[in-house]
C-alpha cells in the first residue's frame, strides 16, 4: 500500500460536472464508504471493521478451515445488519447514472447487494456477494435471500458451504476482474466513490482509465493514495456529493 497524501490540486466542481456531462462511457468503482451512510461499517479508518475484527481469522481460507462456525457467525451477523439497512442517496444516484449513460458499468468491492436494491442491474461484484454460498467441494454457487439462522450451512452433497466472497490471499473471480478492467480502460470517466484505494487489484483500475486517456474523479470523505493521481477529488459524504453533482447534470438549466 502506498502512503496517502493530500490532493495536489483541487479542480472545481464545475470541472467534475463537465467531465461527467461530456462522457458517453462511464464506469463507477465503489467501496465500503458508499454504504456507510446506510449504517454499514467500513473496513478501515476509525471504527472500521478491521480495527475490531481480525481479517486473518474472519476473511481468509485458513481462518475458515480453523473455525467455520465463527466465520459464518460473523457473516450471518453482517447479513442481518445489511438486511435491515436501506440504500442511501449515493446508491440511488449511481442507479440514476446507469439509466442515463448509454455505456455504463458499475464495479463494486462491496458484498452487500445495496446497489442492486437501489436499482442497478449491471453490477460487477469484484469481491463476491454475502448473499451467495459456494460449496467447498465442487464450487456450486447458490443465492441466499434471508440472513442465515443456522451456521455453518452444509451443502446437499454433505460438504461445508462458504460465503461466495473473495478472502485475503484469494484471486478475484476472473470474469468479474476482466469485465472491470475492460470497463475501466474504455471509460471516458471513472468515478471512484468511497474506497480507501488500498486493496488491489481494484486499486489498479484508475491507472487503466488514465493510461487509455480517460478522466478519474474521486469522491471520498478524505484524501487517499488515489488523490495524487486523480484528475479531480472532492471530499465529503458520498450521499451528499453525488446527488449535488448529479442534479447539475440532470438539470443543466439549474446552473
Ligand atoms: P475501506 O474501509 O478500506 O475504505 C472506505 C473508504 O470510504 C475510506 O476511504 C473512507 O474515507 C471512505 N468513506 C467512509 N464514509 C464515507 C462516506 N460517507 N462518503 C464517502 N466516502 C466515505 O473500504 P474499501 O476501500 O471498500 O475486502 O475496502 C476494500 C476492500 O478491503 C473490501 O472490499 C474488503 C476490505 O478488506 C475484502 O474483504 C476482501
Amino acid at each position: 500500500m502506498r502512503a496517502s497524501g493530500p490532493a495536489t490540486s483541487a479542480p472545481s466542481l464545475d470541472t467534475v460536472v463537465d467531465h461527467l456531462r461530456r462522457a458517453r462511457a462511464v464506469c463507477v468503482l465503489t467501496g465500503a464508504g458508499v454504504s456507510a451512510e446506510s449504517g454499514i461499517p467500513t473496513f478501515r479508518g476509525g471504527d472500521g471493521l478491521w480495527d475490531r475484527y481480525d481479517p486473518a481469522e474472519l476473511a481468509s481460507e485458513a481462518g475458515f478451515r480453523r473455525d467455520p462456525r465463527l466465520v459464518w457467525e460473523w457473516y450471518a451477523f453482517r447479513q442481518r445488519a445489511i438486511a435491515s439497512a436501506r440504500p442511501n442517496a449515493a446508491h440511488e444516484t449511481i442507479a440514476a447514472m446507469e439509466r442515463h449513460y448509454p455505456r455504463f458499468t458499475l464495479v463494486t468491492q462491496n458484498v452487500d447487494g445495496l446497489h442492486q436494491r437501489a436499482g442497478n442491474a449491471k453490477v460487477v461484484e469484484l469481491h463476491g456477494s454475502i448473499w451467495r454460498t459456494r460449496c467447498t467441494r465442487d464450487g456450486t454457487v447458490a443465492a441466499i435471500s434471508e440472513p442465515l439462522t443456522s451456521v455453518p450451512p452444509m451443502c446437499r452433497c454433505g460438504a461445508l458451504l462458504r460465503p461466495d466472497v473473495t478472502w485475503f490471499g484469494e484471486p478475484l473471480d476472473r470474469t468479474a476482474l476482466e469485465t472491470a478492467m475492460s470497463a475501466a480502460s474504455g471509460a471516458d470517466v471513472l468515478l471512484v466513490v468511497g474506497t480507501s484505494s488500498a486493496v488491489y487489484p481494484a486499486a489498479a483500475l484508475p491507472g487503466l482509465t488514465r493510461k487509455a486517456g480517460g478522466k478519474v474523479i474521486e469522491l471520498n470523505l478524505e484524501p487517499t493514495p488515489l488523490s495524487a493521481i486523480a484528475d479531480a477529488s472532492r471530499f465529503g459524504e458520498a450521499g451528499t456529493l453525488l446527488p449535488s453533482i448529479w442534479s447539475r447534470i440532470e438539470n443543466p438549466k439549474g446552473l
